[in-house]
């Protein structure tokens, strides 16, 4: 039997504009998917997904779900016809549209088949195997969620566009702060989003890229807001950088409406995490009292809410 792990994130900064090449910053969650294979006889493998998701989710990303699956496999130089396994996915991380669930799978899967086939891999080998595996469910994805999967921890992350080594960069915060993750219960496809807003990159190109200058400089401001732990400021330009997505389509009415909520309700920032239009947003929080008001703000809304923390 092989096991193994891959942690949920969220991103601070950075979804969307990560995939052109600019920097963004990611937390790992405390909650990971864990997977365990076990050899057994016949042709192919068989699977048995028990994590917690958002009703729908599983059904939805079935078909990226076995894309994943084989190019794991493959890229770990098995084949699921030759190596055959039952698959267990299980753990405490919530699958839902936003929470890098798929990233976490494939890791988790990664780690899982190293540790039962004895393969000898690394971290760094783990990553790229779980790369591989999160194309299954969007073809270009930039490679935050997979290392925040393997990694933990707060990153600083630019991906290479010439296909060299991304930039990763582990932020030591002087103590971690309290968030708020709300959940609008809608399940989103990343390549379909990441692919409309190709669209508009290549239909608007001049707006766009006013939008990705302007989100650049946010950026390094919000990496040395964090290290100088500037809630108002990181929380500010979480407010800001919410306006960016909108303007590049990826918001919707709930995720604008929780994002109000969680203001209204004390959040020092608010934004939408993830792939967007549907999924999940991220309020910064600082302090068990603010972050409960918070939480019961979302929940008052009808929606979910995960009280957890960054950094
Ligand atoms: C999805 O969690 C984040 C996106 O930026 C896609 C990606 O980075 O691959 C939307």
């Amino acid at each position: 039997m092989g096991e193994g792990h891959g942690y949920g994130k969220t991103i601070l900064f950075g979804e969307h504009f990560v995939v052109y090449g600019l920097p963004a910053i990611a937390s790992a969650l405390g909650s990971k998917t864990t997977c365990i294979v076990e050899p057994i006889e016949g042709g192919s493998y068989e699977l048995i997904d028990e994590r917690p998701a958002t009703p729908g989710y599983k059904k939805e990303k079935f078909d990226e779900q076995k894309a994943s699956i084989e190019n794991v496999f493959q890229a770990a130089g098995l084949s699921t016809s030759k190596n055959p396994v039952k698959i267990i996915f299980a753990g405490d991380l919530k699958a839902a549209s936003g929470v890098g669930a798929s990233a976490a799978s494939c890791a988790a899967l990664a780690r899982a088949l190293n540790d039962e086939f004895k393969l000898g891999f690394d971290d760094a080998r783990i990553n790229e195997i779980a790369y591989e595996g999160e194309k299954g469910y969007h073809g270009t994805p930039s490679g935050i969620d997979n290392t925040a999967a393997v990694y933990g921890g707060l990153i600083w992350f630019v991906k290479n566009l010439s296909g060299g080594k991304n930039t990763m960069e582990l932020l030591k915060l002087k103590k971690p702060v309290e968030v708020v993750i709300g959940n609008t219960g809608l399940t989103s496809s990343t390549k379909e989003v990441v692919g409309d807003v190709k669209k508009l990159k290549e239909s608007r190109p001049q707006e766009f890229d006013a939008i990705t200058r302007e989100y650049n400089e946010l950026a390094v401001n919000a990496k040395d807001a964090l290290l100088a732990y500037d809630t108002p400021k990181v929380g500010e330009l979480m407010n800001q950088c919410h306006r960016l997505l909108q303007r590049i389509t990826v918001s919707c009415v709930e995720l604008d409406l929780l994002v109000d909520a969680a203001r209204s309700a004390g959040a020092l920032g608010a934004k939408l995490t993830g792939t967007g239009r549907g999924g999940l947003m991220i309020a910064l929080t600082p302090g068990l009292e603010v972050q409960a008001k918070v939480a019961k703000a979302i929940e008052d809304e009808g929606y979910s809410a995960i009280r957890t923390k960054i950094g």
